[in-house]
Formats: C-alpha cells, structure tokens, sequence
C-alpha cells in the first residue's frame, strides 16, 4: 500500500543536498513517554534498514523539560534557554530531526513548548505541520460503522503564524485591573505557501486515486480578517489548480463533519489553533494518540533549514517510565521521515524502508485488532518487537 502523503512536485529531483552520503538523523528524545517511544522507533529502523541497506547515522540532542531542569532552570517562570542558538544551529545541517516529545510536570505550562518545540517550529521555518488522519484496518475507530475507507485525509496545518505567533501581553497582571491580549497574526504569505502545498497534496493524491479536493477550515464569519486574508489567499490558489476541487468550513461544523462525514474530506488545509484542535480530533477517529504521526516540514530545498518528525502525543508524565505508551504514533513519524527526506535526497533506499516499517505497523494494527490502541495490553517495547518481527 505505501506512504501516499509525500509530494513529489517538491521533493524530487534535487539531490545531493548538504553533500549527501548518508541520512543524517538528530534525535531529540525529550521527555516522559518522548524516551521510551524513540528507542522503539530506533530499534525498527535498524532492523529495516538491515533488510534494504538504508544507511543513516543517528546524532542526540538531549533537549528537553529535564534538561532544563538539570541546568538549573526556573521551573516557574523562563530563565535559561531550553534550546540554544548554537544547537539549533547545528541542527540545521542534519537531514532530518526524530523528536519524542517534551513536556515535565514540574514545569509551569509554556516554559517547555514555547522555548522548544515553538522556538524550533519557527526558527527553522516549518511552516507545515503535516497531519493524515488515516485509520489502518483492524484499527477501532469510536465513530460507528466508518471504515478505512472513510476516514483517510491529510490535515495541512499552518504551523509558524496565527493565534501561535505570541503576539500580545498582560497589563497589571494579577490585579482586578488585568488585561490581556493574544493575537490572531495571518500574512497572505504564510497562507498562501501553506495552501499553495496542500493543493499539491492534492494533486499527489489524485494521482493515488483519492478525490482531489481541498478544503479550507476557518471561521471566516467571525474572524473576518485573517479569515478574510486565507480566504484570499485560498481562492488565487485554486485558481492556479483547475483539477483540484475547492471547498471550504467552518471549523466548529469540521468537528461535526469529522465525527459524522469523515469520507468527504481528502485534504484539509487549517490555521495554526484550529489544526491544533481538529488533529487531536482527527488522532481520535482513526484510533487515539498512540496513532497520530506528524512532521513539521520546510519542504523549501533551497532553505537552511530541516524537519522535524513527532508523534502527535506529548510526553504523558502519567503513564511516563512504565511501558504502557503506545510507539506507533512514534513510528509512523519515522515512517513519514524517512518518505519525505528520502524524496528531497532521492535516497531510494529511505523510500524502501518508509514502506517496509508501513506495511510491518499495519500489520501489527491488525495483530492488534479489538484492543483500544492507546491502552494496550502489550507493552511499548512488545509492539516494538511485533512490528520488528512484521517486516
Ligand atoms: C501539538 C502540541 C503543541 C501545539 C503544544 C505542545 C505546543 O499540542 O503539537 O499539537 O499546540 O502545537
Ligand atoms: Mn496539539
């Protein structure tokens, strides 16, 4: 079956990037749940690749919430950096980074995802955030009767601007005087270049044989003027794509049409919060957190820049150290990694793998099959070992 959501318009064709010999993988393996699904996701890809003689090195950057911690950081307010200049600077020549996740429950809430996972997202530009929504035969799904064929699309969310790009304060905080602003930041260039990849998406799909159509989600009757600049940005977009079907929703009816119509989206192109939202919705219908793969891309060649490739689940401190994290979600990512970069270094060898480690998970899911997949009764490294023993 295959990976079918990379982009062949842009990521073929340029080799030799970087001075490419071998795949080279930083590995962040973060926090919590981060650690234990990354080893597993290693231990897949070293038995792959010893079947098709993908070649790759692996480089850890022990960045994270206890890092932090071991530094001597403030866990109550920012104080020292969670990720560095220098380090993001060297992650800049890596092929690819493999992230866990982050996140320690004795961090204030912001310290960790603002001074890493945001701070990597919009120092390095990856100005997508690549979500499918695919549900893999076997695999329970709470929506009743909805199959595999009803629910597989591919969620495009914008991932460097919106409600995200930390534009606003607090005035006389912690007064009855208090006022506070977050501000909503669209351009019509980061929506233009995050519809303009969705609607090649498409275009990659329906070679596949699915529909070819883009929908937009927004809220354009009440944020009428980001909702107004994507919607512009959206229809010249579609203007330049004749074949693609354009449709657009509002993001509260999405929610609606997620859990009731799955079937009638292919791609779904979203703002940074709302795409927040509807993917944790989306890991939801196709079989819960333990599912949900992810990669924040900069699929612009030219740039200095690399992508990072995450399961959509944070780092879970309550199930954390005990076995119990599911690492498909994990391995999936990898999956997506190893499809995307092996297309930008046409590295044929990465592709074979990317579709080994697919077929190997989704047979594993079916081995699965009747369980709720994000409270196994096998352990994280069981499954790990199922899908080694799949390929
Ligand atoms: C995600 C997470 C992050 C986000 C948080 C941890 C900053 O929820 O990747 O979906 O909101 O983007
Ligand atoms: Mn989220």
């Amino acid at each position: 079956m295959g990976v079918k959501f990379h982009n062949d318009i842009y990521f073929t064709g340029v080799p030799g990037l970087k001075g490419f010999e071998h795949m080279k993988i930083a590995i962040i393996r973060g926090d919590g749940v981060g650690t234990e699904v990354v080893a597993e996701g290693l231990n897949v890809l070293e038995a792959a690749a010893a079947q098709t003689g993908f070649t790759y090195s692996l480089t850890e950057f022990p960045i994270g919430g206890q890092r932090y911690l071991d530094q001597g950081g403030n866990p109550a307010a920012p104080s020292i950096p969670v990720v560095t200049d220098k380090e993001i600077d060297e992650l800049r020549s890596f092929d690819a980074i493999f992230l866990g996740a982050v996140g320690h429950p004795d961090i204030a809430p912001g310290i960790i995802e603002k001074g890493m996972l945001l701070k990597l997202r919009f120092e390095l530009d990856q100005y997508i955030n690549l979500r499918p929504v695919t549900l893999f035969p076997g695999v329970t799904t709470p929506l009743a009767n909805k199959t595999p064929e009803d629910i597989d699309f591919l969620v495009v969310r914008e991932n460097t601007e919106g409600l995200y790009a930390g534009s606003g304060g607090v005035l006389r905080e912690g007064t009855q005087h208090e006022v506070s602003t977050q501000e909503m930041i669209s351009t019509r260039h980061g929506a233009e270049r995050c519809i303009r990849f969705a609607f090649e998406q498409a275009v990659a799909r329906k070679a596949a044989g699915y529909e070819g159509k883009v929908t937009l989600v927004h809220k354009t009757n009440v944020l009428t003027f980001c909702g107004g600049t994507w919607k512009r940005a959206f229809d010249a977009v579609a203007a330049e794509f004749p074949d693609i079907k354009p449709d657009y929703n509002h993001v509260d009816a999405c929610c609606m049409y997620m859990a009731t119509t799955p079937e009638s989206y292919d791609v779904v192109v979203v703002p940074n919060m709302f795409g927040d939202i509807i993917t944790d919705l989306g890991a939801a219908i196709a079989g819960g957190m333990g599912m949900a793969a992810s990669g924040n891309l900069n699929p612009d060649p030219a740039a200095n820049s690399v992508s990072m490739f995450e399961p959509v689940h944070g780092s879970a401190p309550d199930i954390a150290g005990q076995g119990k994290a599911n690492p498909v979600a994990a391995v999936c990512s990898l999956v997506m990694l190893l499809d995307q970069v092996g297309h930008i270094t046409n590295d044929a060898a990465a592709i074979e793998t990317a579709k080994k480690i697919d077929a190997a998970v989704r047979t594993t899911c079916a081995a699965l099959s009747g369980q709720r997949m994000d409270r196994l009764e096998q352990s994280t490294a069981q499954v790990g070992e199922m899908i080694i023993a799949a390929l």
